[in-house]
């Protein structure tokens, strides 16, 4: 029997059974397959998108138009897993309408299940809004890549007290405004337990330890397909560049020696046709 599709009610049920939630990005339709026929419950299209596949140092520049053709080639890709398309930077912050307006464009337009958002308890009323608008939504806490620049550089969040106080009550508000998922990056283990611990909402650990109720890593970083290395909080599973870049060379190789294409890749005509051409 297939899978079925999965759903937020699925989520909970596994938080509550302690069974580990698998997520991973995904940015276009083959990439969507793959993940899928991986097993992944989960697929994201962050806003990683950016910096993985169009060349961008950070993902600051991505825009809503970008975010949704991705969402939707990806959508196209999947039957069974959940997908959350990330918000990117100034699609949400303006106001709680425009910020409901894009929400609503990942919705219907490309397909996703729920959005996710950065930010802690500033971001409630727009959390409510979207919610109270019935979309899903999924908070991201701790490091977040779109205020890079306010964060002084990629970090670890929530080593002091008072960082780490402020996350919990981050934490709580964003589940208080009604979101059922939320993205830990680059916090402490301990304090990303506690937090998973301590609010109703599914915890999605990026470099938070091995106690959210799921985890998230980047496609790029997983299969070895970035020049840089992979970040500390990333486990690489299988270091494609070298191997694809082979595979090209090779074949710029052969058709330069005029090894490719080879009888097998044309296609053959009576020659008795050939030989009636007025040419
Ligand atoms: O943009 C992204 O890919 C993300 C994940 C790393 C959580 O936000």
């Amino acid at each position: 029997m297939g899978r079925r599709q999965v759903t937020i009610a699925d989520l909970y049920r596994m938080k509550r059974e302690n069974q580990k939630i698998t997520v991973l990005t995904a940015y276009d339709f083959p990439g969507a397959l793959m993940v899928e026929e991986a097993g992944a419950d989960v697929v994201l299209v962050g806003d990683s998108l950016g910096m993985v596949c169009l060349g961008y140092s950070s993902t600051v520049p991505v825009t809503m138009d970008q975010m949704i053709d991705h969402c939707a080639a990806v959508r196209r890709g999947l039957t069974t897993a959940l997908l959350i398309g990330d918000m990117p930077f100034m699609s949400y912050q303006v106001s709680v309408s425009q910020a409901v307006a894009n929400a609503g464009r990942f919705i219907k337009e490309a397909g996703c299940d729920m959005v996710k958002l950065e930010g802690g308890a500033e971001m409630v009323p727009v959390v409510r809004a979207m919610v109270d608008a019935g979309i899903a939504v999924c908070a991201h806490i701790g490091l977040t890549p779109q205020s890079v620049s306010k964060l002084g550089g990629y970090k670890v969040q929530g080593k002091d007290l008072a960082g780490a106080q402020k996350l919990v009550d981050d934490a709580k508000a964003l589940a208080g405004a009604g979101a059922d998922l939320i993205v830990f990056e680059c916090i402490p283990s301990a304090l990303a337990a506690a937090i998973t611990r301590a609010t109703p909402m599914v915890s999605i650990g990026i470099g938070a330890g091995p106690d959210c109720d799921g985890q998230v890593l980047v496609y790029h970083d997983v299969l070895g397909l970035a020049r840089r290395n992979p970040p500390k909080m990333a486990k690489q599973y299988v270091n494609l560049w070298p191997l694809i870049t082979e595979a090209l060379g090779n074949y710029c190789q052969d058709v330069r020696s005029g090894a490719f294409p080879a009888a097998e890749h044309g296609f053959a005509i009576d020659q008795a046709v050939v030989d009636q051409l007025k040419i």
